[in-house]
């Protein structure tokens, strides 16, 4: 992968590693600094970052005592499809940038904890190489570019690979402005790309615009794989062009969540982009609610920012959500120790969740209503 030197590459004992802060610590260590600046930024001051991490804590949990937990379950359902717990990898960009087999890693370690990947347009892998390591279900994540045709083979490649579901990310009209891009010099490294976006003949996407080799940020090396003119008839248009389930990712507004359902969206991703987008977007953990009262039992609602706890999937799901989505701890995990980084994050995430389901007192995850997180048994 990258020609640029980690920083300190001894091998990490993931089974001593006890949190995912850690394993940013230990990733830190062995990143590049483009690669962690890149990873670890967001937009301008980077507020909404900080805010999703610390508006779950804001929440306290109101144990349930007495209750009988001895046969929990994390197990739930998403789109019809079921999961051992309510927990996705959110899709992030160019794994091969955190670990040289990149999502194949990624894919792998899904596949020992049983939790679905969301695979990033942007991913340095080829989408049908990762499907075909899959046990577990593969979502796609779109970006349209201003080539609608590569955008309708896209979605049909994404079918005929298995995935499960469409996640379009429609905060990202623009890229975000993230210092850390432009001081660390973001670029692609030889031999990492963008690999999905090139067309099968071996064409070069990037001939649409822009230059692959630029340098300084993701809006100059990648600005082609967007578009600054999506609308709802977009929505509508990919709804009714893919047999697959498609779910609007960036929504934090209700009134966007009803048009969304009212565009076909088969479900709704609460999320800020992980704060990358726009500085003073509300934290997930305030939006989700919102968003939830809005599309009531319409559609499912995933959410992700700033879960970095199981307690914090809890919160989540109090809250109103189906399942959550974690992004960066997975970078985490991949830097710190390619696969078994990946799952020692998922497990750790899996394991809280299912204590903080017992010490709450719930036995399955549809004991997890809104009083867990106000104490007054009358909303229950
Ligand atoms: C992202 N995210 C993202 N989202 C998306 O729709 N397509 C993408 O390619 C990427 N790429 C990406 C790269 C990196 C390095 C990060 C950190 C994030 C956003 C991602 O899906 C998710 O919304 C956030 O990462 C969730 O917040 P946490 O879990 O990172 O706090
Ligand atoms: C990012 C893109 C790839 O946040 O979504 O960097």
């Amino acid at each position: 992968m990258s020609a640029e030197p980690s920083r300190a590459p001894g091998a990490v004992d993931v089974g001593t590693v006890h949190s995912v802060d850690e394993f940013e610590a230990l990733a830190r260590d062995r990143l590049s600094e483009m690669a962690y600046g890149y990873f670890v930024g967001g937009a301008g001051d980077e507020r909404t970052v900080r805010a999703n991490v610390a508006a779950w804590d804001e929440h306290d949990i109101w144990t349930r005592a007495l209750v009988d937990v001895s046969a929990r379950t994390t197990a739930t359902q998403l789109l019809g499809l079921d999961l051992p717990t309510p927990l996705l990898v959110a899709p992030t960009a160019l794994h091969q940038l955190a670990h040289p087999d990149g999502e194949l890693a990624t894919i792998r370690a899904c596949n020992a904890a049983g939790v679905p990947m969301v695979v990033s347009s942007i991913a340095s892998t080829r989408l049908e190489d990762i499907c075909a390591q899959a046990t577990v279900p593969v979502l796609l994540q779109l970006y349209i570019g201003a080539d609608r045709g590569f955008t309708r083979e896209f979605l049909q490649r994404a079918e005929a690979a298995g995935c499960a579901a469409v996640e379009l990310t429609v905060d990202t009209p623009i890229w975000g402005t993230r210092r850390r891009e432009a001081v660390t010099g973001f670029h692609l490294p030889d031999g990492v790309d963008v690999v999905n976006l090139r067309h099968e003949t071996g064409g070069e996407r990037a001939a649409v615009s822009g230059n692959p080799s630029a340098g300084g940020s993701i809006g100059e090396v990648l600005g082609w794989t967007i578009s600054s003119n999506l609308t709802w008839a977009d929505l509508e248009w990919l709804c009714s062009t893919t047999a697959l389930p498609v779910l609007p990712k960036g929504i934090c507004r209700p009134d966007d969540a009803r048009r969304a359902v009212d565009a076909g969206a088969s479900g709704i991703v609460v999320s800020n982009h992980g704060g990358r987008q726009l500085d003073g977007a509300p934290p997930t953990a305030r939006s989700l609610p919102r968003v939830v009262d809005a599309v009531g039992d319409a559609v499912p609602v995933v959410v992700d920012g700033g879960i970095r706890r199981g307690t914090d999937v809890l919160r989540a799901l109090a809250l109103g959500a189906r399942a959550v989505q974690v992004g960066r701890p997975v970078l985490w995990g991949l830097g710190a120790a390619g696969d078994a980084g990946v799952h020692r994050v998922l497990e750790l995430l899996v394991t809280e969740f299912d204590q903080a389901m017992a010490l709450s007192g719930c036995a399955a995850v549809d004991d997890i209503t809104a009083d867990l997180l106000t104490g007054d048994h009358t909303n229950r």
